[in-house]
């Protein structure tokens, strides 16, 4: 089947077509990656590429309890050690930056940081802290043109760092309802200045971020991940130029050269209704390149239908928590083993590294 065949993702060697999804599993004490992360991701190394989890660039972009960042040096050595452990099991590894925006409470980030966002809108809603359980999300500051050219400069420092560090590319998070998609919605982003407005200027954050970071790396060691339609986060679902700004956003990504473009789809496992269009066949039009998709996937069968549309890579999430040896089990139709929604977000080995 074409799905576990090698794949050349712009130069990086894969050894199939499937992609372990960002999971966030909030493993990372103190923002660091450690050993037992190390363990977990060069269990899972047979993937044709991991995409690590959420990592922020930033202090102010720490929303979630134990999520990783990548701009102090002891983070970095944590990725620099992740990144061998999975290279000595011949995998490959991205990690997503994301920066939470306002969907954050402060009690979640290191002191001196704060909550900013593209404009001053409060996100509903609660989210877990470590230390007073669950909190109201905090109300962002509204970021200014320094603090846009700052945000941009933490993304590109992050990525410099980490493919220095072995790390093989970087995936900009641009999904879900984090800071990248904040500025694209016209529900969050109510700017005035040419960071809002039309759907040329609510993509210009995202494009200068992108030819920030493709201009220290190269194209070829960067993605993106959209997730058009998707509600989570409390966005808009469907806007009057969603697909004016997915199409503009996926042709002047490609004249970057990025590696792919990564469409997750919200009508899996984050309630978003029906897609209004086939914005997918959209952006992979538009974009020409690698188109990485998927959800939902528990056999051989359902990645190859991906790839036998015309997409190139399929992506996989949830089953990846439970079986670390999914590629080798989709192989031999082997039954997959049900994931512990308890221990997703807990913080040691237990529902981590303890699968079989
Ligand atoms: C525990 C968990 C953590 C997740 N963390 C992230 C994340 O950090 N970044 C991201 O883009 N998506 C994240 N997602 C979404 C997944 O990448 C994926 O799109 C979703 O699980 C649907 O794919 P699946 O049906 O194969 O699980 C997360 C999902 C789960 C279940």
């Amino acid at each position: 089947m074409k799905i576990f065949e090698p794949y050349s993702l712009e130069g990086t060697k894969l050894n199939n077509r499937i992609v372990m999804a960002p999971l966030t599993r909030c493993r990372a004490i103190d923002n660091t990656p450690n050993e037992l992360m190390r363990t977990y991701y060069s269990q899972r190394a047979t993937a044709g590429l991991i995409i690590a989890e959420g990592t922020s660039p930033s202090a102010n972009g720490l929303g979630y309890a134990r999520m990783p960042g990548a701009y102090t040096e002891a983070q970095i050595e944590g990725w620099k050690s992740i990144a061998e452990g999975v290279h000595e099991n011949n995998g490959k590894i991205f990690v997503q930056l994301m920066h939470t925006g306002r969907v954050t409470s402060v009690l979640n980030l290191p002191e001196n940081a704060e909550v900013v966002a593209p404009s001053a809108i409060h996100l509903q809603g609660e989210m877990y802290t470590d230390s007073k359980g669950m909190q109201p999300h905090d109300k962002p500051r509204a970021m200014t043109q320094d603090d846009i050219i700052s945000t941009q400069d933490e993304f590109v420092n992050a990525t410099k760092r980490l493919v220095e560090s072995g790390i093989d590319g970087i995936e900009l998070h641009s999904a879900n309802g984090y800071l990248l998609e904040q500025f694209l919605d016209p529900k969050t982003n109510v700017r005035t200045d040419v960071y809002g407005g039309d759907y040329k200027n609510r993509a210009r954050f995202i494009l200068e971020t992108a030819k920030k970071v493709t201009a220290a790396i190269g194209g070829s060691k960067v993605g993106i991940r959209f997730s058009p339609y998707g509600v989570f986060n409390d966005m808009s679902g469907d806007y009057k130029d969603i697909v004016e700004i997915y199409t503009y956003l996926a042709e002047e990504l490609a004249k970057l050269g990025l590696a792919y473009i990564h469409i997750v789809d919200q009508r899996v496992a984050m309630n978003a209704p029906e897609f209004a269009t086939d914005i997918q066949r959209t952006i992979k039009n538009a974009f020409k390149g690698n188109v990485i998709v998927g959800g939902n996937v528990h056999s051989a069968e359902q990645a190859e239908h991906f790839v036998n549309d015309g997409y190139d890579l399929v992506y996989i999430g949830r089953p990846f928590i439970s079986n670390p040896s999914l590629v080798e089990k989709l192989k031999t139709n082997e039954e997959l083993a049900v994931p512990d929604y308890d221990t997703f977000y807990t913080a040691d080995e237990v529902g981590y590294t303890d699968y079989a």
